[in-house]
């Protein structure tokens, strides 16, 4: 559901938000800026990410992202998202939600629908069914989408690589063609505008700070939620 920044009011918030968008849309810098943001507001904030948040994790993330030999068949690459995810609800999110902290998460089950749903056109029942299993139920409060031409953002980490002499060594889905991140970023906007969960969707070809005011104005609604 697409929020509004007029009229968003939230109700019992846990304290749960989620960055999503196409590579090199921003997540990470806007990530660290909300929790320190959040951090100078009193709250304990936890940073997370998918793929990789749990020891399990970090061994599922570089067997996606770095195979050696030949690439995971596509359902296959869906169930070890979806197990990475299960092992970082159980250990990370609920946890951290039910002590009282904050958690941010880069990444959460809408990449699962964005990359393998929309991008390597799994079956949605099957990406659907993962994800079920995955959560157990456990919903953001707010999924931020960071909506950017992807052309740009392959550009962006492109550069990145550049800076650091690794032109050409992107991830396995960096590397992929354009019409699959077209199909990503087109998929990522028909996600915020058909689930359930509030969206806001940030034009992130603005600068970082207006992209993280824009931000500011949701999560301070959240904020003022929380303390009711
Ligand atoms: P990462 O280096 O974390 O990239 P980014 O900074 O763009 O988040 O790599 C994660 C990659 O895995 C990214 O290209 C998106 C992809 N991905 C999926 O395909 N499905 C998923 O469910 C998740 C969580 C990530």
């Amino acid at each position: 559901m697409l929020i509004n920044l007029e009229n968003f009011s939230p109700s019992r918030p846990r304290g749960f938000l989620v960055l999503e968008g196409v590579n090199g849309a921003g997540k990470s810098t806007l990530l660290t800026k909300l929790s320190e943001r959040l951090a100078q507001n009193g709250k304990s904030v936890v940073c997370s990410r998918e793929p990789g948040a749990t020891e399990l994790g970090k061994t599922l993330r570089s067997l996606i992202l770095e195979p050696k030999g030949d690439k995971a068949a596509p359902i296959a690459e869906l169930m070890l998202f979806g197990a990475d995810r299960a092992d970082h609800v159980a250990k990370v999110i609920q946890p951290n939600l039910q002590s009282g902290r904050w958690v941010i998460s880069d990444r959460y089950l809408y990449s699962s629908i964005a990359f393998q749903g929309f991008g390597r056109q799994l079956p949605m029942q099957a990406v659907e069914a993962v994800n079920t299993l995955a959560t157990s139920g456990v919903l953001p409060d707010l999924v931020i989408l960071l909506d950017l031409d992807p052309a740009e953002g392959l550009r962006r980490t492109q550069s990145r690589s550049q800076a650091s002499a690794k032109l050409g060594e992107g991830d396995a889905f960096e590397k992929e063609a354009l019409a699959f991140h077209t199909r990503i970023r087109d998929g990522f906007l028909k996600i915020a505008a058909s689930r359930p969960e509030p969206f806001l969707v940030v034009d992130a070809s603005q600068s970082q700070q207006d992209v993280f005011s824009t931000v500011w104005r949701a999560v301070e609604a959240l904020l003022r939620a929380s303390a009711v």
